[in-house]
């Protein structure tokens, strides 16, 4: 994407028409570079742009965008003074740049919000898509004094950061283990934790959100939005809402593991005492009454054999009917 359209999404985002004369003079080129940046929002970013002749161009869907000041406005002071906030037009994948910093000593705190990914990445190798303004994408850089297997209920313990925040807003969100955010049963955001670091030193971990507020387009399986709850937040805010719970259960978290978070994890288990199926790479699915989860977040299935412990990464599981 040329940095003129994101000029111009940027005289666009208050909703109101904007005439290709007015963007070409405040923005300093030609009427012809406008028309070609506007094309490319719809073209590239799938934004839809309403053009009438006489009045110029607006946005179908108008959003606000992203700006540390505004976030940083909405920050408690405890999640002010450890978070380094940036935000950036467009980058390939929130996450991978912050591992490139989680590598080269970038700062504990450090958050990146994008508001475009050419490269979003989620859970087991697939892609992250989102139209801009359709959600938040984010990542934030934690450095924690734990071993790795200490870090094994992190990516459970960040869903309830999540949870406590869309919450308190008033979305009646669930976890599905291991970290989706869901809505009725539909996904509304989702979490990518990725370590650097020494199997038995202090860990730097890259946690990386996903987080739909409407419809994010081209998506091949259903997905909830926050909007389907019937709230449309200031991103802004919400951003900064979520930060603050992240500070406070990544703290918590540091100090005393999962197990600090392990009941309120429990009390927000879409699938508690429902049956399960669960599929692996290899061999059959096995199929129980999901109950809860381990200290170390591992999940505790009643199958036919007894009560089982399963760890994230090597089992999907899904409801059954
Ligand atoms: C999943 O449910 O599969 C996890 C999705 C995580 C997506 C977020 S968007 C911000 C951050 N950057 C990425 O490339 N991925 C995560």
């Amino acid at each position: 994407m040329s940095p003129l359209s994101f000029d111009i999404l940027a005289l666009l985002a208050d909703g109101r028409f904007h005439s290709g004369e007015a963007m070409a003079k405040a923005l300093g080129c030609s009427r012809t570079l406008i028309w070609q940046a506007v094309k490319e929002l719809g073209d590239d970013m799938g934004l839809e742009v309403f053009s009438v002749r006489g009045q110029g161009y607006r946005l179908a869907e108008p959003f606000e965008l992203l700006d540390v000041a505004a976030v940083r406005q909405h920050l408690s002071p405890a999640a002010g003074e450890t978070l380094t906030v940036a935000v950036a037009n467009q980058v390939d994948s929130t996450n991978t740049q912050l591992m490139q910093r989680a590598n080269g000593g970038g700062l504990h705190g450090l958050v990146l919000a994008a508001e475009m990914q050419s490269a979003g990445r989620g859970r087991l190798g697939r892609r992250w898509t989102m139209r801009p303004g359709a959600g938040l994408t984010f990542s934030v850089l934690w450095r924690f004094e734990l071993t790795m297997s200490e870090l094994s209920g992190l990516s459970l313990a960040v869903g309830v950061a999540l949870a406590r925040c869309l919450r308190r807003m008033g979305a009646p969100v669930t976890l599905k283990w291991p970290n989706d955010v869901l809505l009725g049963e539909a996904k509304m955001a989702g979490i990518l934790i990725e370590l650097s670091g020494e199997a038995n030193g202090p860990a730097s971990v890259v946690i990386g959100i996903g987080l739909n507020l409407s419809q994010p387009g081209a998506i091949d399986q259903p997905v909830a939005c926050l909007a389907d709850a019937g709230l449309r937040p200031s991103r802004n805010a919400l951003l900064a809402g979520l930060l603050n719970d992240l500070h406070d259960v990544l703290t918590c978290f540091g100090q005393r593991g999962f197990d600090g978070l392990r009941e309120e994890w429990s009390d927000l288990f879409a699938h508690r005492d429902c049956p399960v199926v669960m599929t692996f790479s290899h061999g059959e699915p096995v199929n129980g009454i999901a109950r809860g989860v381990a200290a170390s977040g591992a999940l505790q299935v009643e199958t036919a054999r007894g009560l089982e412990t399963f760890h994230a990464g090597e089992v999907s599981v899904r409801r059954v009917a």
